[in-house]
Formats: C-alpha cells, sequence, structure tokens
C-alpha cells in the first residue's frame, strides 16, 4: 500500500467511525440496491413476518405475574426471528421498584454482548441524561420494546415490534410505574400508536392505560439521536425537569 491510499483508508475508516459504524458484517460490499436481491430479501422478510404474526397470536400471558416468569417465558419465545441471531436476549437494567420506567428501541452491539440495555454509546449519554436529574441506574428501571438485537442495528420491523409488544406492555403491568418515559420513536410507535411524528409529541404527557391501570407516559427524544443531533438535547433536558416534577408529585 502507497502513502496515499492508507491515507484514503484512514479518512475512510474516520468517516465509518464518525457515522456510528461500530462492526464489519461482511468482508466484501454488497450492493444493496439491486432489484433482484431486494424483491427476494422482501421475500424472504414476508414469510418472516407472517411467522412472527402467527406465534404472536399464540402468546398466552395469563399467569405471569413476575419479572423472573416474564424472562422465562420471553427465552423460550420463537415468535420473532430476532433471536436467532443474537448473541443475548436483554431483559432489563435498573430497580423493579422505581416509580420511574424508561423503555428504548432495541439493543445495540455493546448490550448485545452484555446482556443489558444501554450500556453503549447512547447509554453513556443516558446516564448523564439521568445524572442531570439526581437519577441514576439503581433509581430508575430501563427496557426496551425488542429484547434482540437486530441485525446490523437495524430498526426494529413492525412485524417484529408487534410480536414483541405483549410482553413490553406486561413487563410495564409488573412493574406499575407512576411515571413512563418512552426513547425515541420506535418506542413511541409500540406504545402510543402515534399518528404524528415524535418532534410533535415529545415533552407531552399521555395518559397510557393497562390492564385497570392509568400510567403518565411521555415520549422524548432517543439518547443516540442526541449523539447526531446534540443540539436537540435542550428539549431532552425540558422533559427531564417535567419528569422529576412528575415524580415529585408522587
Ligand atoms: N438503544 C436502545 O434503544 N436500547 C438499548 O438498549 C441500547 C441502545
Amino acid at each position: 500500500m502507497n502513502k496515499t491510499s492508507i491515507k484514503n483508508t484512514l479518512n475512510l475508516l474516520n468517516l465509518y467511525k464518525e457515522s456510528g459504524v461500530d462492526e464489519l458484517i461482511s468482508s466484501r460490499p454488497k450492493n444493496r440496491t439491486v432489484r433482484k436481491k431486494d424483491h427476494v430479501s422482501k421475500k424472504m422478510q414476508k414469510s418472516d413476518e407472517m411467522n412472527s404474526a402467527k406465534v404472536s397470536e399464540e402468546i398466552n400471558l395469563e399467569g405471569i405475574n413476575t419479572l423472573e416468569e416474564l424472562k422465562n417465558k420471553m427465552s423460550t419465545f420463537q415468535g420473532c426471528q430476532l433471536y436467532k441471531s443474537a448473541t443475548n436476549m436483554v431483559f432489563s437494567d435498573g430497580n423493579p421498584k422505581s416509580k420511574i420506567m424508561l423503555i428504548g428501541e432495541a439493543p445495540g452491539h455493546d448490550e448485545d454482548l452484555q446482556a443489558k440495555p444501554f450500556v453503549g454509546r447512547s447509554g453513556k449519554l443516558l446516564d448523564k441524561m439521568l445524572e442531570a436529574i439526581d437519577l441514576n441506574r439503581e433509581k430508575v428501571y430501563i427496557a426496551n420494546i425488542i429484547p434482540w438485537r437486530p441485525p446490523a442495528n437495524r430498526r426494529p420491523t413492525e412485524d417484529e415490534i408487534n410480536s414483541c409488544l405483549p410482553f413490553i406492555l406486561k413487563h410495564i403491568e409488573i412493574i406499575k410505574p407512576s411515571a413512563l418515559m418512552l426513547l425515541g420513536s420506535t418506542a413511541t410507535f409500540a406504545i402510543l400508536r402515534n399518528k404524528e411524528g415524535i418532534s410533535k409529541i415529545r415533552g407531552k404527557w399521555v395518559d397510557l392505560k393497562i390492564n385497570q391501570m392509568t400510567i403518565p407516559t411521555m415520549p422524548t427524544f432517543h439518547p443516540a439521536f442526541l449523539l447526531r443531533q446534540p443540539g436537540q438535547k435542550k428539549h431532552v433536558w425540558t422533559d427531564l425537569q417535567s419528569l422529576r416534577d412528575k415524580i415529585k408529585q408522587k
């Protein structure tokens, strides 16, 4: 390799790093814009989705009343294909007795390896956000909509979200938080089925009704989004203050 190509390679690697690429999924590039492959992968996705939808209808959470029972049930669930490519199931972290529950999207690379939510870059930012209102991991409870890492950190599909939804709803029901914070658009859409984008509804409290319980719930931006758009942190700061006030009233 000559000097110029080493420099170009380093520039490219830096660009990847800054864009958040933290893993190689293949040793050769793949042209994913070719129509024929698109069609095949869509077809494959469709059959996975049909599977997920079919099995999710069969989730029976009757008689599940504790976190341990829920975790056991989830660890044998095969209705969402993501478990096949994941290293670990990521169930939760934090204090199950906390009044505050935070829900994210799905595990990333570090979470998948450590079987703990929010331990990577966005997790570090989440810790800082919590610290800003005098909270930490021992004072909140954290889970995700999807407990398995989607390959290459892609967004979970709507079918994957729907197939895992009964679990997170049961999770909320067991924790019975006094306030629920939804981190990012995937968690918000999964729980609230909102039609408007996250920018419109973040910072607003809505009543979530689950099995005769009413839980004050607020969507806010995801820490990963804040890493890309630090200018938006001021909004999350307002949301966190509102969360702190809500808990004081309880
Ligand atoms: N992003 C999430 O939404 N959840 C995690 O656990 C990690 C990153």
